[in-house]
């Protein structure tokens, strides 16, 4: 397995590339099992993540071609149903194979799926969405079996109890477009993400009103065909970069971005003192010596992202005062706080919220990454801390960051990737 070691005290300089979104592309390459023909996906990031959902395609015949950044996909003429727990236990959205599969094929075995160690992650919003179109649903041996002579068009109330469903809204979105008649959803999530799959339907030929909004409206049509499509760029690898920037003190600019995705960071880092400009695809961040501490709750978009909450934390750990990080989303994702302290972060937790005691300075230590964010809060951490930090177990990271020791580097950051 790897580590990462990176010597702490360089600040970041100079010009980063944000890649595609992995939160979209993912479903979107579950949605080309809608399709007849061809689709053509680009901005593909190059993560673990991506590597598994070709192979989950693959598996249910689907034939994937990779050239670069560019993934060409084309659904055989008969399916499989089969989406195996090898593959699905080891990531959350492969599970947006069941709403095109039932769709497309009237039936889908997909097993129950994993994904980052951060608190319950329950799946009956799915479920919920997929009775409600007609569908007959059984769990049995770890695999949730799905069944439906026909899907037909419902109001479906999506509501759970942290709000919207990221991936539920769009396994429902995704299974409404082949139904009889009009679906609508009801507390919708409207991530960016969201919106970028209800872009690829509606090339395809779906008809879908209202995404990004709390109300989708899915009028279903008879068939769907292959389109090209680019991904959105990646607003968690974005607000990495910008936390990256402020906590070094460093001076950087992020290219091929849409800033609107990141205003919630752009306003916490502002009041904290950080400068910050907005261009058309280009993002400018200027850390400052002095930075005062800031309180953010995580929520659904256009809310603060709990994608972003271990990274924020980092930021905070080294600002003068007292910060209060709450998590709305995931009120156990905390387990990067224990790490923290390991290089000297005064944090305590208070239920879901982290109260966080600035420090003068981190000192670099041997710690172990939990999860995605947790690594990339890790990370940005070691980027700041006096000497040398390894991150163990930094498999996480790539399934959600593609080359990331590689971008750093080219902004003077002290990082190498080694065998453990
Ligand atoms: C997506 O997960 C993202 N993953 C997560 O990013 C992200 O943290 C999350 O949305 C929230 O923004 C992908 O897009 C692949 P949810 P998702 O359903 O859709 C509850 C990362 O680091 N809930 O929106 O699975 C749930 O417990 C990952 O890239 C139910 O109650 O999250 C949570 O409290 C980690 N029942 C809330 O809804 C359900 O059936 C929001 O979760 C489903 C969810």
């Amino acid at each position: 397995m790897d580590k990462i070691t990176i010597e702490g005290g360089r600040r970041l300089r100079g010009d980063v590339e944000i890649s595609g979104a992995k939160n979209s592309v993912l479903p979107i390459l579950a949605a080309t099992l809608l399709a007849e023909g061809e689709s053509v996906i680009e901005n593909v990031p190059d993560l673990r993540d991506v590597s598994t959902m070709i192979k989950i395609l693959r598996t249910l015949r689907v034939h994937v071609a990779r050239e670069k950044d560019k993934i060409y996909v084309k659904p055989a003429r008969s399916l499989k149903h089969v989406a195996p727990y090898k593959l699905v236990s080891t990531m959350r959205a492969s599970f947006c194979v069941l709403g095109p599969l039932v769709s497309r094929l009237g039936k889908a075995e997909v097993s129950i799926p994993g994904g980052c160690v951060i608190g319950a992650r329950p799946i009956d919003l799915h479920l919920k969405g997929l009775k409600a179109l007609g569908a007959q649903i059984t769990i049995k041996h770890g695999y949730v079996n799905v069944s439906a002579h026909t899907l037909k068009g419902a109001d479906i109330f999506l509501g759970g109890t942290c709000g919207s469903s990221v991936l539920a809204t769009m396994n429902i979105m995704m299974a409404a477009t082949l139904a009889r008649g009009r679906t609508r959803i009801e507390n919708a999530a409207c991530e960016p993400e969201v919106v970028d799959l209800a872009h690829f339907l509606t090339k395809m030929g779906a008809h879908i009103k209202g995404a990004g909004s709390h109300l989708i409206e899915i009028q279903g049509v008879k068939k769907l065909k292959g389109v090209h499509h680019t991904v959105v760029p990646d607003r968690i690898e974005t607000g990495t970069y910008m936390i990256a920037a402020a906590i070094t003190r460093g001076d950087v600019m992020l290219h091929n971005v849409v800033p609107e995705h990141n205003n919630a960071l752009i306003d916490k880092l502002t009041r904290s003192g950080i400068a910050i400009k907005k261009y058309k695809n280009k993002i400018h961040v200027q850390g400052k010596q002095r930075l005062h501490p800031i309180d953010v709750t995580t929520l659904p978009y256009p809310g603060f992202p709990t994608d972003l909450q271990a990274q924020i934390t980092s930021l905070m750990c080294i600002t003068p005062g007292i910060s209060v990080i709450t998590e709305k989303i995931y009120p156990d994702r905390f387990i990067h706080i224990s790490e923290l302290s390991r290089m000297g972060a005064r944090v305590f937790l208070e239920g879901a919220s982290a109260i966080i005691t600035g420090v003068k300075k981190l000192s670099g230590a041997p710690v172990m990454a939990s999860d995605l964010r947790a690594s990339a809060a890790l990370i940005l951490a070691g980027l700041v801390a006096e000497g040398c930090t390894e991150v163990y177990r930094v498999y996480h990271l790539d399934r959600g960051y593609e080359r990331l020791e590689e971008k750093l580097s080219a902004l003077g950051a002290h990082i190498r990737r080694e065998k453990e």
